[in-house]
């Protein structure tokens, strides 16, 4: 029992989990004194007898909890999701528009974006964020692009922003929200690592606050439910509420676990009564981690002296992203070291960076242990600062054949350095900046090849592509 056994190891090392699911490892239920299945899990694990609603067609206590979370989340609808936030993108986008139509998304929005511009045959496209070359991060976006693109694309149906980023940054989505609207068009947010924010005041503004339409929160990422468990909200008399629901029947199981919807109803429930509380404990612990890392040659944590640049109008005080660009150590030794010496997970790292998502599930003492590690990893580096990439990011290829058509073509695997000129047929993703270089049914040019092959001699990540280290690639065979 392979997966059984890794659960139990990793659970057994006790590492302080700086990483999704929010309730860490249930530590959350034991700060709110409260019991949340952990002794019966497989005796409620049900279908839908008589008695327990249908996620499809509620009317009970399905029906009930939703109603619950659009109040406490400020939504009209809010639709549980056990699919993932990936469910939630896919329905929303796919219900706004149809087949050819146009969508405008960021470039480096996640995966499931541009999961949705291929099964809903959609056309994207795309506008730049704004990178932090210093940090080699892609951060905000200017509602100035938004606007261009709109000017420029009057027949696109939404625009579709990340918010926050990966790494805590938000971008003005008040202002995108009302460049979008006078253009009678929807505003949807992928909002995966934001649903906290309606809780406490001090974070940034929610994305229904702002303005959006539809937005798709993985409350199992930053607050206190069960990984997989997610919800759609709506507040919005744009939106095709019918249409939307004939797309969250589409693209969810007919088998919903009700385990996953109750820990969102218990998320709620939690937040509701606690959640102000438990977010100011954390807010003020990771402003004074923030303060203490930054006191470490070397470190930089991403806190509110970027606020103003890089297309950054607010950032999530809770999100520790901490740079080492300076301290000679790379992200990923860094991640690497913390998790073998100190006994810590981080939620990522790349070249430069680590991330912790933290949440109110964590302990001050979390914290302390993080900062503490930090300290003595950063006395340990070089001091001689890595040369940043020459470029964070590579402006979008040409589309030769919708990144839908791309997929269903033929393909073939060849080296890549015999590739320019050819449409690709996959996703070809460097991280850092984790914006797609490559999407089905771009060209390669001659510029992305080398672009490419820097980010690899640099040590960068190749995420997407189905050879990491690129030295082949899958084409669209010629005659297509
Ligand atoms: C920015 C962003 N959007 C969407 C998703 C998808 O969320 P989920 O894993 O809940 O499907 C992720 C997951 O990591 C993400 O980081």
């Amino acid at each position: 029992m392979p997966i059984l056994k890794s659960l139990v190891e990793y659970k057994e090392e006790g590492a302080v989990p700086f990483h999704m699911p929010g309730h860490k490892r249930g530590d959350v239920y034991k700060k709110v004194d409260f019991n949340f299945i952990c002794n019966d899990l497989l005796a409620l694990d049900t279908t839908e007898v008589p008695g327990i609603d249908n996620l499809h067609c509620p009317e009970g206590a399905v029906s009930e909890a939703q109603r619950l979370a659009a109040g406490a989340f400020g939504a009209d609808y809010s639709f549980f999701l056990i699919n993932g936030t990936t469910s939630g993108i896919y329905s929303m986008i796919m219900a706004s528009a149809n087949p050819g139509n146009k969508i405008i998304i960021p470039r480096n929005c996640h995966r499931s974006v541009y999961g949705a511009v291929i099964l809903g045959r959609l056309v994207p496209v795309y506008i730049e964020p704004e990178t932090d070359n210093e940090l080699g991060i892609a951060m905000g976006v200017e509602p100035g692009t938004v606007e261009s693109a709109l000017d420029e694309h009057r027949d696109a149906k939404a625009v579709v922003i990340t918010y926050p980023t990966y790494y805590g940054a938000c971008s003005d989505l008040k202002k995108i929200a009302e460049i979008v609207h006078s253009r009678g068009m929807l505003l949807l947010v992928d909002e995966a690592h934001g649903s906290h924010f309606a809780f406490n005041k001090r974070l940034p503004m929610s994305a229904l606050e702002a303005g959006a339409d539809m937005t798709s929160q993985s409350i199992h990422k930053t607050l206190p439910s069960m990984t997989q468990s997610s919800i759609l909200h709506v507040k919005s008399e744009r939106v095709d509420i019918e249409r939307l629901k004939v797309f969250l029947q589409l693209i969810q199981t007919t088998s919903p676990s009700h385990i996953l919807l109750a820990s969102l109803d218990a998320a709620r429930a939690i937040m509701q009564e606690k959640g102000r509380e438990l977010l100011d404990d954390i807010i003020d612990w990771s402003n004074w981690a923030r303060n203490e890392i930054n006191k470490i040659p070397g470190l930089y944590c991403l806190g509110p002296d970027r606020i103003g640049k890089y297309g950054i109008s607010d950032l999530d005080p809770t999100r520790i992203t901490v740079n080492l660009g300076a301290s000679g150590i790379s992200g990923t030794k860094a991640e690497a070291i913390l998790r073998k010496d100190f006994n810590i997970q981080m939620e990522m790292s790349d070249l430069y960076n680590i991330v912790a998502i933290t949440s109110v599930g964590d302990s001050r003492d979390n914290y302390e242990r993080l900062v503490r590690a930090l300290k003595s990893i950063g006395n340990s580096g070089t001091g001689k600062a890595k040369a940043p990439t020459s470029r964070a990011f590579l402006k979008s290829t040409e589309l030769s054949i919708m990144p839908w058509e791309a997929v269903y073509c033929e393909k073939e695997q060849i080296k890549t350095e015999e590739s320019i000129g050819r449409i690709c047929g996959e996703m070809i993703i460097p991280y850092p900046p984790g914006i797609p270089s490559l999407m089905p049914g771009e060209v390669i040019t001659q510029e992305v090849y080398e672009y490419l092959r820097l980010c690899v001699e640099q040590g960068i990540k190749i995420s997407g592509a189905s050879d990491n280290k690129l030295e082949k690639v899958w084409v669209i065979k010629t005659g297509h």
